[in-house]
């Protein structure tokens, strides 16, 4: 058993938008959270639509600034870092998948999962061995040279999947990720990011509506009136 280490911690973050796009009184959003993620752990977060899921995950990624609190994501105050810093480390450390994952229209399923490897810097051979070996274990072999608008939304998650995977991130961060899929893909999908959090010993922290796919997540936990409330 390997040791878990404490991955990303969030300590009192607080965060509130302007009423309108012309501004306004602030509406609070987050209430000095705190919260942690561990390696090969996984947390889910729930809560009604607009409750600020999206905006605690792009916080702990470094993709949102908080006017209050810290965030630590491997030892690192993403906090006090500058958006040079961020973006390498969103690039090297951490995996996205989203609702609705956009990959890049006029390149293969092969070639989407190997730009985010070739641009850290591996050189295009194994780029593309270490994608098609991705692509292989999320049973894509045979759509390697699919471009995305041939792909089916299920198939088009999973060469998601690969591509968060490609540079070995320490955690993967996954907004409703089977939010537009059938049942028999989403099942697929959610079978996959256990299977990685347990082999691969990445941290999951997912945010999803769906009950079920919540409980099979070591903790869960519920955005509620701006504070995250322990469910399990
Ligand atoms: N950039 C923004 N500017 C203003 N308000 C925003 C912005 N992003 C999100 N919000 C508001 O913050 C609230 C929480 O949004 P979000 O985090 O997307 O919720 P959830 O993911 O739980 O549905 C919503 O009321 C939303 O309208
Ligand atoms: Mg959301």
């Amino acid at each position: 058993m390997t040791k878990s280490n404490k991955i990303l911690s969030l300590k009192g973050v607080s965060k509130s938008f302007p009423a309108t796009a012309r501004g306004g009184e602030p509406i609070d959003i987050l209430d000095s959270i705190d919260l942690e993620l561990h390696t090969a752990t996984s947390i889910a977060i729930t809560g009604k639509s607009g409750s600020g899921k999206s905006t605690l995950l792009q916080i702990s990624a470094g993709l949102l600034s908080s006017e209050k609190g810290e965030v630590l994501f491997d030892g690192r105050r993403l906090d006090t870092l500058s958006d040079t810093q961020l973006s390498r480390i969103r690039s090297t450390s951490m995996g996205f998948i989203f609702q609705s994952s956009l990959l890049l229209d006029d390149f293969t399923a092969l070639e989407n999962v190997a730009v985010p490897a070739m641009i850290m810097g591996i050189g295009e051979k194994p780029a593309r061995e270490k994608a098609l070996h991705l692509l292989e274990s999320v049973g894509l072999s045979d759509r390697l040279g699919h471009k995305s608008d041939q792909l089916s939304g299920g198939e088009r998650q999973r060469v998601a999947i690969a591509r968060a995977l490609v540079n070995e991130p320490l955690i993967l961060f996954a907004d409703e990720p089977t939010g537009s899929l059938d049942e028999r893909n989403a099942a697929l999908i959610e079978d996959m990011l256990f299977a990685l959090v347990a082999e691969k010993q990445v941290a999951l922290m997912l945010i999803t509506h769906n009950a079920p796919f919540a409980s099979r997540c070591d903790e869960v936990y519920r955005l509620h009136n701006r504070k995250v409330e322990v469910i399990r």
